[in-house]
């Protein structure tokens, strides 16, 4: 990787050096069972959301519950009690990443590459966080950990619970108008930062490779481990399903297609802002998702399916897995009580990802053979505030209501509003991008053109390597892990 500005890596290198932040490269996210003896050992009594520079080793889908180490990376298999299919569907679960969201990786993956080339400089500038809630939340974490500080741009209509958690890490924040749909506002705000504050640096997750390329990198080869550990000899990975914010997450998918050429790339998003489906707009509550633009990164060549979820199926389905009288009901329904035990690791858009993952299972006729894999983005641990408001609205939760949400918004699950894509159908979507991209944000045609082609993004897969080139040297000239070892007495 180039060096963009030496004067400022090494402004990067002495800071880190100072505050003892050693950078774990992608490989170690991905397999962190090789990291140094002195890392492994003192983390085994750092709780996980402390910000210290060390939960850095912590950004990985290999977080062990409870031993503070890593094992397998932790992925939860839904049974065909809750979801009425034969295929098997698995979530990797993101509340057991620092910030309870796996976000703080995409995050990772745009600053650091810019902090080790001197493109960043922590001295001087303010990394910009625009998102509606959990990547500003990990860029905040990722920050503060390596010792830059940060912004957080989100909707005022977000969760109360992404609001405390910011202002408990002191971040300056900036609301701005609307719910989850309006990131328009969102880069106007960005635009503005831009103009009066020359140390503000935006990482703009919706056009930054760093996103797509973590999750190309690291989310990839986790699905890939897990459906390993699963599968038996005739299973097939038949899918990947991710709902689209930023469409970060749907980058594994890349790489699963070219391990599995069978796996089916499914985006999914809001019934009520069905952008992709039918370039429409719209406000919803799928909060994380569904933001009326197609995300520059994309890959909208390689997405096979798109399916819009109603977000009233993903909010009573919320209930039906949090309250009493729905766990009484699931458990009376045959679900082992180890499964419901599990549910409420899944956030609104994770049960969005799960209905996504139903339909395509149906659409395709997918059997017992068949492994469907996503992503439980976050857990109900972010969305209390809303479970109390639901209760205020429509009252206590009961027997009744359960019932039917299982049965409609789940054993119900139907394949209406899922489009199998064509050629012509990935190119319009393709297209959508222009008004955005190219419009608004002062992208060009020939930059949009060149996205089409697979080998731009094939050419974008081959710099991790680089970045984990750029990190080791990094980490040298620092000499933050002898500094380590020496703290801890370790030497390995
Ligand atoms: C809760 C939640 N779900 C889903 C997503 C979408 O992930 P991606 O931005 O990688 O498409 C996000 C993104 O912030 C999110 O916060």
């Amino acid at each position: 990787m180039k060096i963009v500005d030496s004067a400022a890596r090494d402004r990067a290198v002495a800071r880190c050096r100072e505050r003892g932040v050693l950078i774990p490269t992608l490989a170690q996210q991905r397999d962190p069972s090789g990291v140094d003896r002195s890392v492994a050992e003192a983390l085994v009594d750092l709780d996980m959301q402390t910000p210290d520079p060390l939960n850095l080793f912590r950004i990985t889908w290999r977080n062990h519950r409870g031993s503070g180490g890593f094992g397998a990376v932790n992925a939860l298999e839904i049974p065909s009690e809750l979801t009425g299919v034969r295929a098997r569907i698995v979530g990797l679960v993101g509340e057991r990443f620092p910030t309870g969201a796996h976000k703080v990786g995409a995050a990772f993956g745009c600053l650091v590459p810019r902090l080790v080339t001197g493109e960043f400089d922590p001295t001087t500038h303010r990394a910009v966080w625009p998102s509606t809630g959990n990547y500003c939340r990990g860029g905040v974490f990722d920050s503060t950990l390596l010792g830059c500080a940060s912004i957080a741009i989100l909707p005022e209509e977000m969760s109360r619970e992404r609001f405390e958690w910011l202002e408990r890490m002191g971040a300056e924040i900036i609301a701005t108008p609307g719910c989850e749909s309006n990131v328009k506002e969102i880069f106007d705000a960005c635009w503005e930062i831009r103009r009066v504050r020359p140390e503000a640096v935006v990482f703009n997750q919706f056009d930054e490779f760093g996103n797509y390329l973590w999750h190309y990198g690291v989310t990839g080869p986790a699905v890939m481990s897990a459906y390993q550990r699963l599968a038996g000899p005739s299973d097939r990975l038949a899918g990947w399903v991710s709902a689209t914010g930023s469409a970060g997450t749907l980058g594994a998918g890349d790489y699963l297609k070219q391990q599995y050429p069978g796996c089916r790339i499914t985006a999914a998003e809001a019934l009520q802002c069905p952008t992709l489906l039918q370039t429409g707009f719209g406000g919803h509550r799928i909060e994380g998702i569904g933001d009326k633009h197609v995300p520059w990164i994309h890959n909208a060549r390689n997405t096979d399916m798109v399916v819009a979820i109603d977000d009233e199926s993903t909010m009573r389905l919320l209930r039906l897995f949090n309250e009493p009288a729905g766990r009484d009901v699931l458990l009376a329904r045959g679900v082992a009580e180890r499964d419901v035990h599990e549910l409420p690791l899944l956030g609104i858009s994770s049960i969005g990802n799960l209905i996504a993952a139903i339909k395509t299972a149906r659409w395709f006729d997918l059997d017992e053979n068949d492994i469907l894999f996503t992503s439980f983005t976050d857990s109900v641990c972010l969305y209390h505030t809303r479970l109390r408001e639901l209760t205020a609205e429509r009252g206590e939760y009961d027997r009744v209501a359960a019932e039917v949400d299982f049965e409609r918004r789940l054993l119900g699950v139907t394949t209406d509003h899922t489009r199998e894509l064509t050629y012509p159908d990935r190119k319009a979507i393709h297209n959508l991008k222009y008004f955005t991209w190219v419009e608004q944000q002062g992208r060009s045609v020939e930059e949009l053109d060149a996205l089409w082609s697979p080998a731009f993004w094939t050419d974008q897969q081959s710099r991790i390597p680089e970045w984990d080139e750029a990190i080791d040297q990094f980490n040298a000239d620092t000499g933050a892990l002898d500094a380590l070892r020496t703290r801890t007495g370790a030497n390995q």
